[in-house]
C-alpha cells in the first residue's frame, strides 16, 4: 500500500499531506504517517513550524470505523494526537471540508487551526453510540467551554467554520481557494511565540451547564446510553480534574461504549445506510437519466410533502390536481409549511419565495409533458391508478420515469397499463413525504437498471435514504407491519390493553406502539364505511366516530391539546367482543407482547429476504429506523434479531405457534446470522 501521507518543505515549513481517499480516513497507515511526519518537522533544523492539510473532498473525517472491534494497531490515535501537542514547534490544522471525530481531535491536538469558511468542524461519534475518544472531550471544553463541548459531543451535529471561529475553535478563516498558502502565512506568524496546548489549559467553570443540557435534551436521548457517557466525560472535564484524570475517565467510558451493543448497532446502520444506495445487479457507472422537472400527480398530504422535497433541492415541480380548489388547498399547505420552517429560522425568506417560484399548479395533465419524472399520489385504487399511467403513457417523453407512491399495490400491473414498462418504478415516500428520511423503491419485473440508479442518486439529492424493494403486498416496511398489527388485536381480544401494548413498545424504543399508530393514522383507514356491519374492534370504533386523534377519539380519549388517556369505553368494546366471540382471556405479560409483536416482524423480513423482495438484511433494518422509527441503538429489526440469538427467536415462534421461516429457521440451526 502506498504512504498515504507525504511530506514537503516549504521554506521554514513543513507542509505534512494526507491523501485517504474517499474521507481520508485515520487508518493506521495515516496514523502512523502522521507520526513520521511529526517526527521528521522535529528532527528537521530547517523546519520552524508545521502544518498537517488534506487532499481531496475532505478533512479528516474520523477514526477509520472499519478498523472498529479489531485489534488495534499503533500508533492509536490518542498517542498521535498527544504527539502533534507535544511538538516544540507549531503545528497548525488547515481545514476544508469536514473535520469530524478523530479529525477534529487531530485539530485539537494542533496548536492552531485555521479553515475555509466552507469547513465544518464536530464531534458526530455519539452518532455511533461511542465518545470522541483521542481526547476530544478533554480538549474541546477547555478550547470552546463547557456549553459548546456538550452541545458538540452529545449531540454530534458539526458547526460551520464561522460559528466555530466565534467560539475560538477556529483562530482564522482562510480564502476559500488558498487554504494551502494561507495556513504556511499563518504557521510563519506564530514561530517563536508561546506554543497554546489545549491539555494546559483549565476548564472555565460553568456551574449550571451539565444539569440543564440534561434536562433540556432527556426527550432527545431517550433509551440511548452514549449521550450520558459524553456528558460525563466533559462533567469531569469541568469538575477541575487534571487532564490526565479526564483523559483516563474518557478512555474507560469509550471502551466501554465500543464494545456494548449500542454501538455496534449504531455502527451497522451507519454501513448499512450506505449500502442500501447500491443495487446487486447495476453497475456503479450507469449513465443515470438527467432529471431537471419533476411532475406530480395528487396536491394532497402525500403530493404536497413529495413536491416539497423536490422543490427545496432546487428542482421545479409541475404539480396536478382534478380541481381548482383541490389544487388551491394543496399549494397554500406548502406556502404554509414553508413559511413555518422560515419562522423557525430554518430556512430564509427569499428561500421559501425560490421554493414557491419552483412550483407551477395546473389541472391539466398535458403539462406534464415536458418532465423528466411524473410521480403519482393519489389514493389507492388500481383502476386509478392503471388510468392515470395509460394516460401518463400518452402524454410524457420518451424516457422520462413514471413512477407511482403507491404503498401496497401492484407495480408490474401498473407498470403493465403503458407501453414503457421499463420506465415504471414505486417511488414509496413516507408521511410526512418532506420530513421521514425513508424512500422505498419498488423495482417491477421490467424496471431498467437505469431508472433504478436514477432514483437512488436522485433520492440522495433529496436527502433521503433509499431502499430498493420487490414487488409484494405492501413492500418491505408495510408488509412486516402487518404481522405486527395483527397480533397486537389477537393480544387484545386475550386480556392486554391498548396502553400496555403501545408502553411495551414505547420502552423497546419505538416512538409510538401500534395502537398509538392507528389513532395518528386514522382508525378509518382502509374501513368499509357500513356502521351497522361491525365484525371487529376497528369496525366498532369506527362506526362511534372514533378515527383517531383527528376525531379526539380512536383507542385512546384525546383532550384538546391531543394528550391521550386510557379509553373506559373502549375497554367495553373490547370487552364485549371477548364475550361474543369466547376468547380465552389470560395474563399477557409484556415478554409475551415482545414475543408475539415483534418476533413476526423479524419471521416476516426473513420470508421478504427468502423471497428476494429485499437486496440484504441491512436494507431491512434501514426501512425500518428510517420509515417507523425503530430505535436505531438497536440496529433495526435484523440486527436486533441478531443480538437476541435467532435460536431465541425460532423458540419464541414455536412457542405461539407461528410457522417459521426456512432461512430463519437454517440460519438458527446453523449459528449464522443476519447481519
Ligand atoms: N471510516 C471509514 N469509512 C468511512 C468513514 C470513516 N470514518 N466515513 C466515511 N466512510 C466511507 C463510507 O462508508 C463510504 O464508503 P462507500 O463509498 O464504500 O459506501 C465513503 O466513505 C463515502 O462516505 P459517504 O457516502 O458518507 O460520503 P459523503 O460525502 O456523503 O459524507 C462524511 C462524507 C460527512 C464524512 C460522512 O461519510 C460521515 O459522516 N462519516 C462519518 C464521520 C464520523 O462519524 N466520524 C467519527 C468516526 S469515530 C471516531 O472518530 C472515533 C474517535 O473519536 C477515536
Amino acid at each position: 500500500m502506498t504512504n498515504p501521507i507525504t511530506t514537503r518543505k516549504d521554506g521554514n515549513v513543513l507542509v505534512i499531506t494526507s491523501n485517504n481517499p474517499p474521507v481520508n480516513a485515520l487508518g493506521a497507515a495515516v496514523r502512523q504517517g502522521l507520526e513520521a511526519g511529526i517526527k521528521e518537522g522535529l528532527a528537521d533544523p530547517q523546519v520552524e513550524a508545521m502544518v498537517i492539510r488534506c487532499e481531496g473532498r475532505t478533512f479528516f473525517a474520523g477514526a477509520d470505523i472499519t478498523e472498529f472491534g479489531k485489534a488495534m494497531q499503533e500508533p492509536g490515535l490518542p498517542t498521535v494526537v498527544d504527539q502533534i501537542e507535544a511538538s516544540t514547534k507549531p503545528v497548525i490544522a488547515a481545514i476544508h471540508g469536514t473535520a469530524l471525530g478523530g479529525g477534529c481531535e487531530v485539530t485539537l491536538g494542533c496548536h492552531y487551526r485555521i479553515a475555509v469558511p466552507s469547513a465544518k468542524i464536530g464531534t458526530p461519534e455519539v452518532k455511533l453510540g461511542l465518545l470522541p475518544g483521542a481526547g476530544g472531550t478533554q480538549r474541546l471544553p477547555r478550547i470552546a467551554g463547557v456549553k459548546l463541548a456538550l452541545e458538540m459531543t452529545a449531540k454530534g451535529d458539526p458547526i460551520p467554520a464561522k460559528v466555530a471561529q466565534g467560539a475560538g475553535l477556529i483562530d482564522r478563516l482562510a480564502g476559500e481557494d488558498s487554504l494551502e498558502a494561507d495556513a504556511i502565512a499563518f504557521a510563519r506568524e506564530v514561530i517563536g511565540k508561546p506554543l497554546p496546548r489545549a491539555s494546559e489549559k483549565s476548564v472555565e467553570a460553568d456551574p449550571d451547564a451539565v444539569a440543564a443540557f440534561t434536562k433540556e435534551n432527556a426527550r432527545r436521548f431517550r433509551g440511548f446510553e452514549a449521550p450520558a457517557a459524553n456528558i460525563a466525560c466533559v462533567e469531569k472535564a469541568a469538575s477541575g480534574a487534571s487532564f490526565e484524570e479526564g483523559i483516563a475517565f474518557e478512555r474507560e467510558q469509550f471502551m466501554k461504549l465500543m464494545f456494548g451493543v449500542q454501538s455496534a448497532a449504531q455502527r451497522h446502520i451507519f454501513f448499512a445506510e450506505r449500502k442500501a444506495a447500491k443495487i446487486d445487479d447495476v453497475a456503479e457507472d450507469t449513465k443515470l437519466r438527467d432529471i431537471r422537472k419533476v411532475g406530480v400527480i395528487g396536491a394532497g398530504t402525500m403530493g404536497g410533502g413529495i413536491s416539497m422535497n423536490f422543490l427545496s433541492a432546487g428542482i421545479p415541480v409541475t404539480i396536478v390536481e382534478m380541481q381548482q380548489e383541490a389544487l388551491d388547498r394543496g399549494t397554500g399547505t406548502i406556502r404554509k409549511n414553508y413559511e413555518a420552517s422560515a419562522a423557525k429560522g430554518r430556512m430564509k425568506p427569499e428561500q421559501v419565495e425560490a421554493a414557491m417560484g419552483a412550483l407551477t399548479p395546473t389541472l391539466k395533465m398535458e403539462d406534464l409533458a415536458d418532465c423528466d419524472l411524473v410521480i403519482e399520489a393519489v389514493y389507492e385504487e388500481m383502476g386509478v391508478k392503471k388510468d392515470i399511467f395509460g394516460k401518463l403513457d400518452a402524454i410524457c417523453k420518451p424516457g422520462a420515469i413514471l413512477a407511482s407512491n403507491t404503498s401496497y399495490l401492484d407495480v408490474n400491473e401498473i407498470a403493465a397499463s403503458t407501453k414503457r414498462p421499463e420506465d415504471v418504478v414505486g417511488m414509496h415516500f413516507f408521511s410526512p413525504a418532506n420530513v421521514m428520511k425513508l424512500l422505498e423503491v419498488v423495482r417491477g419485473d421490467k424496471t431498467a437498471g437505469d431508472v433504478l440508479a436514477t432514483v437512488m442518486a436522485l433520492a440522495k439529492k433529496i436527502r433521503k435514504v433509499a431502499v430498493v424493494a420487490g414487488v409484494c403486498h405492501g413492500f418491505i416496511g408495510n408488509r412486516m407491519l402487518m404481522p405486527r398489527q395483527v397480533e397486537a388485536m389477537k393480544l387484545l381480544m386475550e386480556g392486554a390493553t391498548p396502553e400496555q401494548i403501545d408502553r411495551v413498545h414505547v420502552e423497546f424504543g419505538m416512538p409510538m406502539g401500534p395502537f398509538q399508530m392507528s389513532d395518528l393514522a386514522g382508525v378509518d383507514i382502509g374501513w368499509h364505511r357500513d356502521p351497522t356491519r361491525i365484525e371487529s374492534i376497528r369496525d366498532a370504533l369506527a362506526a362511534e366516530n372514533r378515527w383517531g386523534q383527528k376525531t379526539k377519539a380512536g383507542f385512546y380519549d384525546y383532550d384538546d391539546k391531543r394528550n391521550p388517556s386510557a379509553s373506559p369505553r373502549v375497554a367495553e368494546i373490547i370487552e364485549d367482543f371477548r364475550k361474543k366471540t369466547g376468547t380465552a382471556q389470560h395474563e399477557v405479560t409484556d415478554q409475551e407482547i415482545v414475543e408475539r409483536t415483534l418476533y413476526p416482524m423479524v419471521n416476516e423480513g426473513a420470508l421478504i429476504l427468502e423471497e428476494g423482495k429485499a437486496q440484504r438484511a441491512s436494507d431491512i433494518d434501514v426501512v425500518w429506523i428510517y420509515g417507523y422509527g425503530w430505535p436505531v441503538y438497536r440496529g433495526g429489526p435484523m440486527f436486533w434479531a441478531d443480538t437476541e440469538g435467532l435460536p431465541k427467536i425460532v423458540a419464541g415462534l414455536e412457542k405461539h405457534g407461528f410457522a417459521v421461516a426456512k432461512l430463519l429457521k437454517d440460519k438458527a440451526d446453523k449459528g449464522e446470522r443476519f447481519n
